[in-house]
């Protein structure tokens, strides 16, 4: 017999909505790696009104402030438990003089900033300022050397002047401009995109400056020593993680960076905050190629080495669009919506998921810069949707990572296809599970049922984060239209985790 046309599309709008069930499986697995907390780093450069105007206001300023960092600032960072803060760029660090930044600031010299905007830099914040403020964060500094313009005694002397303990020239230096004790600094970057603003030199070019570089940047003794990191490849050169690993002894080499920007097109970046679904689409198929990008380096880097010595370091990454209407071309400001709250969790599941060679990582920028996760104007400030997503995704610094097994469905748009849901879970020292998904498409739920009788969990709980549109963003006037809400979506027995995941939302889930 017909079925009636009714019950027909009632079946098709049941099973079309409802039977799609994406099963994943959750495992315990005592030999997996530690997810490093610096994977949740960020990033600071003199660019824009990142520094000046947004962690550093002066020490004269009405807005309450530290030795000029503003004091709002710093508990927002503190709250997100950022880990580690690279500066002082980006494409700055090859123009930056460090001495430049030190001593009596009336006394400062002054330099053009030629990478953005062609504004004065009077260097009123220099390295005593960073480093004094990385501590009052908790945040461990990571500072990157000039090579492209520098002198190998110029980076030497930065060591020494912020790590030497004993008596030297530099560090009487430190101690006339006010510091006794050495900062102790351990990451240390050389150079900064040495194949463009860098430099313009070739993979092998590179490697032995790196090599003249870091030969002289000593330890000073310091237990554990400094973490001497490369310049890394724009995203697939594979060639330049190639070379770099052939031609760097590793006992040289701590890390190696790759930078990988999610842009719909280099050309035409499109607007921040008026994207179309096919903008939305374009950047997360660009945010994703992250996975491609860091298989691809790291399986380069376990030729050369294989007991995974030497860390990847995804020294910058984020959402990059143009910038918002009326504001400095060269100022690289924008807006941060939904959209970068669903690239932010996708692309951090995907660092965890390959922490055995990830072990640090800098969202471009920290501040009023790029991805930000925090705006300001004048005395007030806000956090964005992708600070909210990397607060609830701190859970996971230095749990241990747990492995998945689970294909995801597809989010297709005009014939193309990209995953629909991303996944990562970790468990911490006190043995609570934590599990991150997201879901990437912006129209269809998605039913989720996930296995985790291997964990024991007696319940979970969670928090999530979605808008009424994937353009919404919190504003001056709004700040708090996008905020972590809890997460009732969800059902727990026997085992097994059954969750109807919203379109384009972020939910983490606790268990306990
Ligand atoms: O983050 C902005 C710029 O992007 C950095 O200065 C540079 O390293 C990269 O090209």
């Amino acid at each position: 017999m017909k079925k009636p046309l009714f019950l027909l599309v009632m079946t098709l709008f049941y099973q079309y909505t409802f039977s799609q069930v994406t099963t994943i499986s959750i495992k315990n697995n005592n030999d997996s790696p530690i997810i490093s907390k610096h994977i949740y780093g960020h990033f600071a450069e003199h660019l824009g009104h990142c520094i000046y105007g947004g962690f550093f206001v002066g020490d004269t300023s009405k807005i309450p402030n530290t030795n000029g960092v503003r004091n709002d600032i710093v508990k927002a960072l503190k709250d997100l438990k950022i880990p580690n803060l690279r500066w002082p760029g980006g494409c700055f660090a090859d123009t930056y003089h460090w001495k430049d930044g030190i001593g009596p600031k009336e006394q400062r010299p002054t330099i053009v900033n030629q990478w953005w905007g062609g504004v004065t830099e009077d260097n009123s914040f220099g390295t005593h300022d960073f480093l004094n403020m990385c501590e009052l964060l908790g945040a461990e500094p990571y500072l990157s050397g000039n090579v492209g313009s520098g002198t190998v005694q110029e980076l030497a002397d930065w060591v020494q002047y912020t790590n030497f303990a004993g008596k030297s020239p530099m560090s009487d230096l430190r101690k006339k401009n006010g510091r006794t004790e050495p900062w102790k600094v351990k990451y240390w970057g050389i150079g900064n995109e040495a194949w463009g603003c860098g430099g313009n030199m070739t993979a092998d070019y590179y490697a032995n400056e790196y090599k003249k570089f870091a030969t002289f940047m000593s330890d000073w003794g310091n237990a554990g020593g400094i973490t001497r990191i490369a310049s890394g490849s724009n995203s697939s050169d594979y060639n330049w993680t190639e070379v770099l690993m052939k031609n760097i002894p590793l006992s040289m080499l701590g890390g190696v960076g790759v930078h990988h920007y999610a842009v719909i097109n280099w050309d035409k970046k499109g607007s921040d905050v008026d994207f179309t679904e096919k903008e939305y689409f374009l950047t997360m198929q660009s945010a994703l190629k992250m996975e491609e990008l860091v298989a691809k380096h790291a399986a380069i880097m376990d030729k050369y080495d294989p007991e995974k010595k030497v860390a990847m370091i995804v020294d910058e990454w984020g959402g990059w669009y143009e910038v918002q209407k009326g504001t400095n071309p060269g100022f690289l400001y924008q807006q941060n919506t939904m959209r970068d709250a669903i690239l932010a969790g996708a692309t951090l599941n995907i660092f965890n998921n390959h922490a055995d060679r990830v072990r640090m990582a800098n969202l471009a920028q920290c501040v009023n810069v790029l991805q930000a996760v925090i705006l300001t104007d004048k005395a007030k400030m806000i956090t964005t949707p992708t600070y909210h997503v990397m607060k609830m995704y701190s859970v996971h610094q230095d749990a241990k990572l747990l492995p998945i097994d689970f294909k995801s469905p597809l989010y297709t748009f005009n014939g193309q296809s990209i995953p629909a849901i991303s996944v990562s879970a970790s468990k911490d020292q006190s043995g609570t599970i934590h599990i991150s998904l997201v879901n990437i498409d912006p129209v269809n739920k998605n039913k989720i049922e996930i296995d985790v009788k291997d964990l024991g969990a007696k319940g979970f709980s969670g928090n999530s984060i979605t808008a009424s549109k994937l353009q919404d963003y919190n504003s001056f006037e709004n700040p708090n239209k996008i905020i972590p809400i809890a997460f009732k979506g969800f059902e727990y027995k026997k085992g097994k985790l059954e969750i109807t995941i919203p379109p384009y939302s972020v939910l983490v889930l606790e268990g306990k």
